[in-house]
């Protein structure tokens, strides 16, 4: 974690620059906000690790509004670590299908395993053993700390980076994460990082909405492609039909989905590259 012990170790070096009032009007503007607008979302009403895990892999690359229906049907086909680790993993592709990047299922079926494996059934509320779990990051991990545990660890996503540059870097392009990391530490508010971190997320996510959006100015920002037309839309579409059926062919795929064969072909070649789809007779099926 060489990296991040860097950041910290500039942390003085932030505080000195920025200084202490600047903070700490940014946390009053911030908290008010939440008093305010602070969003009422279904996996901020719970404390249990598991789902705020679900949640969070979830919300790595897909938005609030599309998390939100899924997250509550995942959770009832899969209320616990057991119940997801004993599902076949097709079904988890299943409930998952829609979502989009289901790489993130396949992992998030991994970690129920080896959570029941390693830890009991309990998901680990130690920030080395929650990285030991697969798709788990260092936000992810973070989040379950400060969510789950009340741990404070500081973190970067979109609306953090969002809300830190439109604050602290007015007019400034390309701000770095090394930049942004020792504010996200220096404004952490360690007595309470859950609320915290709801507030700043949902300060981002507002600021998004009035100005022009601020996280562009990440250097770390990253413009999602054009969907059509995309790996992602084709293997979509794969794990979309297989989803319904027990196995089919890439001609079956290509007429159903609408998407020529030679681009299914090559999604399901992915697929099967990274265990999500077996192949079965002259065509596919899901992976159990
Ligand atoms: N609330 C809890 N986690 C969140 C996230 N990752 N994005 C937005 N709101 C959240």
């Amino acid at each position: 974690m060489r990296p991040e012990q860097d950041d910290i170790a500039r942390l003085g070096g932030a505080r000195s620059e920025i200084g202490e009032q600047a903070l700490r009007q940014f946390r009053e503007a911030v908290l008010e906000h939440y008093r305010q607008h602070g969003r009422d979302l279904p996996w901020r009403s719970t404390r249990d690790p598991y789902a705020i895990l679900v949640s969070e892999v979830m919300l790595q690359q897909t938005q609030v509004s599309r998390v939100v229906p899924k997250y509550e049907e995942f959770l009832r086909a899969f209320p616990t670590v057991q119940a997801l680790a004993d599902a076949p993993l097709a079904e988890v592709l299943r409930v998952w299908s829609g979502l989009g990047y289901n790489r993130r299922a396949k992992a998030l079926h991994e970690a129920a395993r080896k959570i029941l494996e390693e830890h009991g059934g309990t998901v680990p509320c130690s920030y080395a053993e929650l990285r030991m779990l697969p798709g788990v990051g260092h936000a992810t991990a973070a989040q379950v700390l400060a969510f789950a545990y009340g741990v404070p660890v500081p973190y970067l996503e979109t609306n953090i980076r969002a809300a830190l540059i439109h604050w602290f870097f007015p007019g400034r392009e390309a701000v770095t994460d090394r930049e942004l990391m020792p504010l996200a530490e220096a404004v952490l508010d360690r007595e309470d990082p859950r609320v915290w971190h709801y507030a700043i997320m949902d300060y981002g996510a507002a600021l998004k909405r009035r100005v022009p959006n601020p996280s562009r100015r990440s250097a770390h920002h990253a413009k999602q492609k054009p969907f059509a037309g995309s790996m992602r839309e084709a293997r979509g579409a794969v794990l979309r039909v297989l989803a319904r059926r027990e196995r089919a062919s890439v001609e079956e795929i290509a007429v159903e989905s609408g998407i020529h064969a030679r681009r299914i072909r090559a999604a399901a070649a992915a697929l099967v590259r990274e265990g999500l789809v077996v192949r079965a007779g002259r065509g596919w099926r899901l992976a159990r």
